[in-house]
């Protein structure tokens, strides 16, 4: 008999470890970091920690790269560390995720290491590794996610190449060989035998690759064309994934949230369905909204309208099959208050309204270190700012398409990733109370005022609005409605005004005037009651409502 899904109330909060807290005072945080903080974490109704990869890594890509899979890198602590937090979240009816990295591992992994060794041996097969071809080429013309070829000579051997989807220090591993699926399968069995209550699994479309390596059409001026397209021409991709599930995740009824890459609304129930490859994906409609168009190849400003119709779409589709995990922002991008509402408008209010109308939609919220703080975007002024390896592709990449380096820096900065790796602040000393000495990143300007201290005693801030938003949702009596109930969209066509109906039991209407000006919306009846507003005065009148910029509302109807 299928379980009750023990994750279905829950709500997510992302960890990023190298920013999250630092206990020793080197500059990064740790696990200890993490353990320091938790009661903070469990004050604002978050249940599961999802936390980003702290293994053993050369931190190429930010610990995205592993080395070692059984052990904790040394800047984050030990294994110990680990243990203990698993305790200390268990005793406050928390749950840990770790991030699942297994479409590809370090170079510097001991199976790397070998296949460089001898590429014919046994852990040569566990790569994609090619004999260049006659005239001196690489086998396709896949371009890597963080630019240029997705093949890189082998070390040591001038006539092979290795493919990577991601960076050259992130090898893929070849899930056809069933020997390192059996290794994989047996790591993921490891930590959650240790207690680990799931995953959060990284990039794990790209583990299928297609049945023949060949030319696509060249989509941009290197001659190269979009690993997107690889991953279309892939096939059968829930052979393993559905193998994984049962080989690890089953038996131990562990939570699986997988980041699910391109459109997959045809193929959701094999991905989240009754008997779907995952617990739940990451709905991403609204953050891909950014990589449509515009000058860096990314569509850089997201309307309101925009934004409400993605989410719209997706609760629909998922209403038919399955859980979403609904973010606004991740280790991965802009904070959501700058991708999603205007420049220049990004106030206390906006970011309430959008944080609320996300936290409410059918799904399980996940919040990302920071944004129960209304952090922004950094400014970055120099490109010694840019740490991720794919910004500083991106800055060099504008400079070689002749932009000076000021507009370089503005460029790459909008869509940087290390907007949202900064340091987390938690009191109004130097450096945000993170740390004692000058931390591994930039932190923001204005953490004297945006700290989780100085919110906490502040009851407008919008710290202490995402706590009243939990206990919203906690509440006995709406619970029911806010996590089974469906999502009726509301005034679909009104411009720049994002609502809808949560119904159950009981019926819960949330509105959000998603634009700097006021506007009136007219109930069919008088509401109820008002359970959340990001003004002070509830409106005057129960039928006709008036809102005031940005304001949302939360209402029984
Ligand atoms: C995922 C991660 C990202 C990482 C990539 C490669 O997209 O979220 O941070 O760079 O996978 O592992
Ligand atoms: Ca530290």
């Amino acid at each position: 008999m299928k379980r009750e899904k023990w994750w279905k109330d829950k709500v997510i909060y992302q960890i990023y470890p190298k920013s999250f807290n630092d206990s020793n005072d080197d500059g990064i945080g740790d696990l200890k970091g993490i353990i320091e903080k938790i009661d903070y974490l469990k004050g604002l109704g978050v249940d599961i920690l999802w936390l980003s990869p702290c293994f053993k890594s050369p931190f190429a890509d930010q610990g995205y790269d592993i080395s070692d899979y059984y052990e904790i890198d040394p800047q984050f602590g030990s294994i110990e560390d680990m243990e203990r937090l698993i305790e200390e979240a268990k005793k406050r009816d928390m749950y840990i995720l770790l991030d699942l990295v297994v479409n590809h591992c370090s170079d510097e992994h001991e199976w790397f290491k070998q296949a460089c060794e001898d590429p014919d041996g046994r852990y040569g097969k566990y790569f994609y590794i090619r004999d260049r071809l006659s005239d001196g080429k690489v086998p396709t013309n896949w371009r890597s996610y963080f630019g240029g070829s997705v093949w890189s000579e082998l070390p040591g051997h001038p006539d092979k190449v290795y493919f990577h989807a991601f960076h050259e220090k992130q090898p893929d591993l070849n899930w056809e060989n069933p020997e390192v699926r059996t290794e994989i399968y047996k790591m993921i069995c490891w930590w959650l035998e240790k207690g680990i209550a799931g995953f959060r699994i990284d990039a794990i479309r790209n583990i299928r690759k297609p049945k023949v390596f060949e030319n696509y059409t060249p989509d941009g001026e290197d001659g190269l064309c979009s690993i997107d397209r690889m991953i279309e021409n892939a096939q059968d991709i829930g052979e393993f994934l559905k193998e994984m599930r049962r080989e690890t995740f089953d038996k131990y009824d562990a939570f699986t949230v997988a980041e699910v890459s391109g459109d997959v609304t045809d193929e959701l129930d094999a991905y989240v369905g009754e008997n779907g490859y995952f617990s739940s994906i990451f709905d991403f409609r609204e953050i891909e909204l950014s990589f449509r168009d515009g000058e860096t190849g990314r569509k850089q400003d997201i309307t309101a309208e925009e934004y409400k119709q993605a989410c719209f779409i997706s609760q629909r589709e998922f209403a038919k099959c399955g859980t979403a995990v609904n973010v606004i922002e991740n280790h991965d991008g802009p904070r959501g208050v700058n991708r999603f509402i205007k420049e220049g408008e990004v106030c206390l209010e906006s970011k309430k309204m959008l944080g609320a109308l996300n936290y409410f939609m059918k799904g399980i919220p996940c919040i990302y270190q920071g944004q129960e703080l209304g952090m922004e975007n950094l400014k970055f002024k120099s490109p010694e700012e840019f740490k991720d390896i794919s910004d500083k592709f991106r800055f060099e990449n504008a400079i070689s398409q002749g932009y000076d380096e000021k507009r370089a820096v503005e460029l790459t900065a909008k869509m940087s990733r290390d907007n949202g790796r900064m340091p987390m602040a938690w009191n109004d000393s130097m450096y945000g109370g993170f740390s004692h000495v000058k931390p591994w990143m930039t932190v923001i300007d204005n953490y004297d005022e945006l700290n989780v201290q100085t919110e906490a005693e502040d009851s407008n801030s919008v710290l202490n609005f995402y706590k009243r938003m939990a206990e919203l949702r906690n509440n006995p009596v709406y619970k029911k409605c806010f996590i089974d109930g469906e999502f009726i969209p509301k005034w679909r066509l009104k411009q720049n005004l994002m609502a809808y109906i949560r119904k159950a039991n009981r019926e819960i209407m949330i509105i959000g005037n998603y634009k700097n000006s006021p506007d009136r919306v007219v109930l069919e009846a008088p509401y109820t009651a008002i359970l959340l507003n990001n003004y002070e005065d509830d409106p005057n009148d129960k039928i006709n409502i008036d809102l005031k910029p940005y304001q949302l509302l939360v209402m029984e109807v």
